[in-house]
């Protein structure tokens, strides 16, 4: 189950479970909910408002989904769901219902937010999220011209970033 938690009383180190762990992006139409990992990402505060950003190439579906949508969930899970993660990093929702394939279990919450969110049973923890602002992330404001290497086939990422409504953690699962 899980429970609603202060964004001051979050204790997780937020660098190892972005790059070691990752986290799934979730996004919701009115037909589907479509999850990719991710392993970039930040936390913070702007505009007085706790913030998660996120950055997806456009080449992505979720990035389609995202054009449509006004909320996100980013969910966290233990090192054991790695090889689910991994296949929701490799795979297109355009072709697959990874809930199906990984056996993730989507569940609704209440985020909060706008319109329906979802995160998963296997979950240790959900940010819920609403869009505030889309960036395309643009090369000439590179000052560190090395990011290019990211870019090989110039599929720049673009940063939504989410107004943070709730931090849900699942009980079961508290790391
Ligand atoms: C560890 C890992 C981290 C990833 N991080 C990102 C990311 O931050 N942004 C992004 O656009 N794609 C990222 N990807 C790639 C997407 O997850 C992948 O292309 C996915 O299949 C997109 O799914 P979709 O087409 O259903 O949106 C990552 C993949 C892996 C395995």
């Amino acid at each position: 189950m899980f429970i609603e938690k202060s964004l001051s009383s979050y204790k997780e180190n937020i660098f190892h479970a972005m790059k070691d762990d990752w986290f799934l992006i979730t996004v919701t139409s009115p037909s589907e909910v479509n999850m990719m990992t991710a392993a970039w990402g930040s936390i913070g505060v702007m505009w007085n408002k706790p913030i998660f950003n996120i950055v997806v190439r456009n080449t992505r579906y979720t990035y389609q989904l995202l054009e449509k949508a006004d909320s996100f969930t980013c969910s966290f899970f233990s090192s054991d769901y790695s090889e689910q993660l991994t296949y929701c990093g490799r795979h297109s929702g355009r072709d697959v219902n990874k809930a199906k394939e990984t056996g993730l279990t989507p569940i609704e919450i209440d985020g909060n937010t706008s319109s329906k969110v979802f995160t998963f049973e296997q979950a240790h923890t959900a940010f819920c999220c609403n869009i505030a602002s889309i960036t395309p992330i643009q090369p000439e404001h590179f000052v560190d011209s090395s990011i290019e290497k990211h870019y090989l086939s110039k599929d720049y990422h673009t940063m939504f970033t989410g107004y943070i409504t709730r931090l849900l953690i699942n009980e079961e699962k508290e790391v």
